[in-house]
């Protein structure tokens, strides 16, 4: 039986619910999660029953505390952190209303020109920081207004997947800023619920919680949350933060000129911001961190290690990726003129476009199995690439590191094409656990463990392993086509969905 205290951090993604166990070292100490499965009850729908996110946590909390040999009371603080912009509805007396729309779904495409129409696209960008995107949580407001108005009139709750646990754990309505800013229902420079928005939606204020920062103590945990997780009543829940900025603060891309690059299935790009910053065009996602005061910038690649994954199973099912990367190892930088483009689900950023796809172009009699391995992980690279081209067109040009995390950075291939194709160098962490991780540090920044985030990260996360820059010429030739192949095919990839 441990003696010591730990931090709780707990990650409702989108295929598992985790519960991870650190001490104020900040070392791992026990980690567990349920797997979730998703419903696709109908094309472009993506849900999943709130009920199965607790049920995932409660036995993973279970699960964890067994394995560090701790009682509930060793927990000093719980930090949430899980997928964004899910919307979960609940009546007055806080019963789900209905299976929860997730980040995934694609049915409100009318949606988010409702809103642009509403608002005026530069407006709705200047006020949220972003373009009313499919994903986002405002539009599946207004689907389930116009699509299920029985439901709607029930509603008097509106919570984020995380927050749902939040409320099952303290009983409060509450919710953090970094999800807060991802509904797009946000002012992003006042960091809370925006009226215009509200207003031009008809969504009523009464039924949005009130918004924390990452680090800020929402409630404790409740009697009944305790006899049912083993947690002890009264130990203190922060904000947290959506998975992206919790992923962020477990890496420590807490500050300005530090860049997270993921490369789980989603590529994401990440970059701290001292003020709120704007794309004009909003390609970019301008959110809240869940650094108290800061902001982020964010480009979103919706199939980056998953185009490898969907690669390997679908054409090289018998082959490991180590055996796949090494061959793709003996081809020569640029695939000898073959790319890829990594649209398998569609795309997010740059091109907001559901309907984009695949495509290897370029390809002759000479290439082999190993050529078109490289150009998945090259294509991959040129996608990332994207985002950071627009991070400095945006005005961050000094990025002083960039670190890199999830499954592809494992690839020391993977990481040596990234660094060439993006120019720069990549930093792997010590800290591999991603958001939960981000999580467990926000509780114990909120519960006087560290003083501050910045000095949580310092204290606890470590460098592991640099990757140089080498030869970029042939990746920026490469890069200036590959540019030009979206555009090109766009048309074409629209008429394939008929
Ligand atoms: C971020 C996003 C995903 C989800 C699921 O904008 O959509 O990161 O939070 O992981």
């Amino acid at each position: 039986m441990t003696n010591e205290s730990l931090l709780l951090g707990i990650d409702i993604s989108t295929t598992g619910a985790k519960a991870l166990l650190i001490n104020s070292q900040g070392e791992v100490i026990a980690s567990a999660t349920t797997p979730l499965t998703l419903d696709r009850p109908r094309p472009l729908w993506s849900e999943q029953h709130p009920a199965d996110w607790w049920e995932g946590v409660v036995s993973s909390i279970r699960q964890a505390l067994a394995e560090a040999g701790a009682a509930g009371e060793a927990v000093t603080a719980v930090g949430l952190t899980g997928q964004m912009h899910g919307l979960v509805l609940l009546n007055e007396s806080g019963e789900v209303l209905r299976p929860a729309i997730l980040w995934n779904d694609q049915r409100t495409a009318v949606q988010c020109d409702t809103i642009r129409e509403r608002l005026g696209k530069e407006r709705l960008i200047r006020i949220t920081g972003n373009d009313a995107l499919t994903g986002f949580t405002a539009p599946k407001i207004l689907w389930v207004q116009e699509n299920e108005p029985e439901i709607y009139a029930q509603t008097r709750h509106i919570l984020l997947p995380k927050d749902y646990i939040r409320y099952k754990l303290t009983g409060d309505y509450a919710m953090d800023r970094a999800g807060g800013a991802g509904t797009l229902l946000f002012d992003l420079a006042q960091r809370t619920w925006s009226p215009e928005m509200l207003d031009a939606l008809e969504i009523p204020a009464e039924w949005l919680p009130e918004t924390f920062e990452g680090t800020a103590v929402t409630g404790t945990i409740t009697p009944k949350a305790a006899e049912t997780t083993g947690l002890a009543a009264g130990t203190p829940v922060v904000g947290g933060g959506g998975d992206q900025a919790a992923q962020a603060v477990g890496v420590g891309a807490v500050q300005p000129g530090i860049v997270a690059l993921t490369l789980g299935t989603s590529g994401v790009v990440f970059a701290a911001t001292e003020e709120p910053l704007y794309e004009s065009d909003g390609r970019f996602h301008a959110f809240c961190h869940a650094v108290p005061n800061r902001w982020h910038f964010m480009g979103v690649m919706l199939s980056a290690a998953g185009s490898l994954q969907w690669y390997r199973d679908t054409l090289a099912p018998d082959t490991s990726f180590t055996d796949l990367t090494a061959e793709a190892e003996t081809i020569p930088p640029g695939s000898e003129g073959l790319l890829f483009l990594p649209y398998l689900s569609g795309e997010r950023t740059p091109h907001p476009d559901p309907l984009a796809r695949a495509a290897w172009v370029g390809l002759t009699l000479r290439h082999t199995r190993a050529h078109m391995t490289r150009a998945v992980l090259e294509g991959v690279a040129f996608g990332l690439k994207d985002s950071f081209t627009l991070l400095q067109n945006a005005g961050l040009e000094t990025i002083h590191q960039v670190r890199i995390s999830g499954g592809g950075a494992k690839s020391p291939l993977w990481r040596q094409i990234l660094a060439d194709v993006l120019g720069v160098e990549l930093v792997n962490v010590s800290t591999t656990e991603g958001a939960a991780y981000g999580a467990a540090l926000l509780a114990g920044v909120g519960t006087a463990v560290w003083p501050d985030v910045d000095a949580a990260c310092a204290a606890t996360i470590r460098f592991t392993q640099v990757t140089g820059v080498g030869d970029t010429a042939v990746y920026d030739q490469l890069y200036s086509i590959y540019q030009q192949l979206y555009p090109a095919l766009q048309d074409s990839f629209h008429r394939l969905r008929s």
